[in-house]
């Protein structure tokens, strides 16, 4: 049985204490529930990796509630000081060298000698953290490769039985995951992952970005990219306009095609943020609606749509054999 409580004090207060003996407690933050585990705790990791059925390969985001807490595990140059100050708290994580010395467990950076830093921008997560006693890792709470959960009832339709507590504080805000930015070489900053901070915001703060994920040449430099990803279990066909009698349609904008099997609207006035926040759960229940396919209408890739294109796309991709 998993535990869920109310993200009011008394219940991150309990939630600080489980993770301080190593249990897993899934959270809200600005972008989506993580699911936390204390990142220098070795075998509560290994528990992570084994609810989420996440392979060993791909490393996990440590959240803190300072930046000043982050440096204690991580070199911070001074790209990763002016972002940190544009940005933090924020919808915002920063691949930086890793400190060998601080006691976080290799499981929980994938034996890499880099490591993902976030601070989020969410008062619950906040006072968490605070209480936490170190960083705590925090992958999204969801089953590997599936959608990411936006609310509490998400986490647990995924990972009911396999963690100890969801603090519920209903529906996120953003509802897409941080940008992921490489900062763990000298150069031009490499976006790694789009997500709820703009490539617009970044670039006005340290300069134009290497586009997303690395060159097919280029040895992997964010293994969870690899995989697919986000994705509901029905198949997705994406720049839909028209639908046929068995799919079901996500659509956008003021005129969807009708006659689907079911119809949700990420933005009835094509507003991307309120896009941002309707997609996962949208994806959810189109999922549970029993169509064929789920038709997807056409999103402007730009800011917030950057990331949204990214996840459509990873959802879409045929599973491998
Ligand atoms: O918004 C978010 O970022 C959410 C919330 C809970 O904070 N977390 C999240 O974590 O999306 P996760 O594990 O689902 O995605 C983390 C991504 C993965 O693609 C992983 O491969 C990449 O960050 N990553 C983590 N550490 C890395 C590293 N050292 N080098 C390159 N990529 C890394
Ligand atoms: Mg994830």
């Amino acid at each position: 049985m998993s535990e869920c409580r109310p993200a009011d004090p008394a219940g991150i207060a309990f939630a600080a204490g489980l993770l301080r003996r190593g249990g897993l407690v899934a959270f809200p933050t600005e972008t989506v529930y993580g699911l936390g585990a204390l990142a220098t705790h070795d075998a509560a990791i290994a528990r992570v990796f084994e609810a989420k059925g996440r392979p060993a390969v791909n490393p996990l985001i440590l959240h803190v509630a300072t930046t000043a807490a982050g440096k204690e595990f991580a070199v911070f140059d001074d790209r990763a000081e002016a972002l940190a100050a544009a940005f933090w708290p924020g919808p915002l994580t920063l691949i930086l060298p890793l400190r060998a010395a601080a006691g976080i467990s290799p499981r929980a950076v994938a034996g890499l000698d880099t490591v993902a830093v976030r601070v989020p921008g969410h008062a619950v997560a906040q006072a968490l953290l605070a209480q936490a006693g170190g960083p705590v890792a925090a992958p999204s709470a969801n089953r590997s490769g599936r959608v990411s959960p936006t609310t509490a009832a998400h986490v647990l339709a995924d990972l009911e039985g396999r963690i100890d507590l969801v603090l519920d504080d209903g529906p996120v805000r953003i509802g897409v995951e941080s940008t992921v930015l490489d900062l763990s070489r000298p150069g031009p900053v490499g976006l790694l992952r789009p997500g709820g901070l703009t490539r617009a915001a970044i670039e006005a703060v340290v300069g134009s970005l290497d586009g997303p994920a690395a060159a097919p040449d280029e040895p992997v430099r964010s293994p969870g990219l690899l995989l697919r990803h986000y994705a509901p279990r029905t198949p997705l066909r994406l720049g839909a306009t028209d639908v046929a009698p068995d799919e079901a349609l996500l659509a956008f904008g003021p005129a969807p095609p009708g006659g689907a099997v079911a119809t949700r609207n990420l933005s009835a006035s094509a507003d991307l943020a309120e896009a941002a926040h309707n997609l996962y759960a949208m994806l959810r229940e189109l999922d549970a609606a029993g169509a064929r396919r789920i038709a997807v209408m056409e999103l402007p890739g730009t800011g917030l749509g950057e990331a949204l294109a990214d996840r459509l796309r990873r959802a879409a991709e045929t599973p491998a054999q």
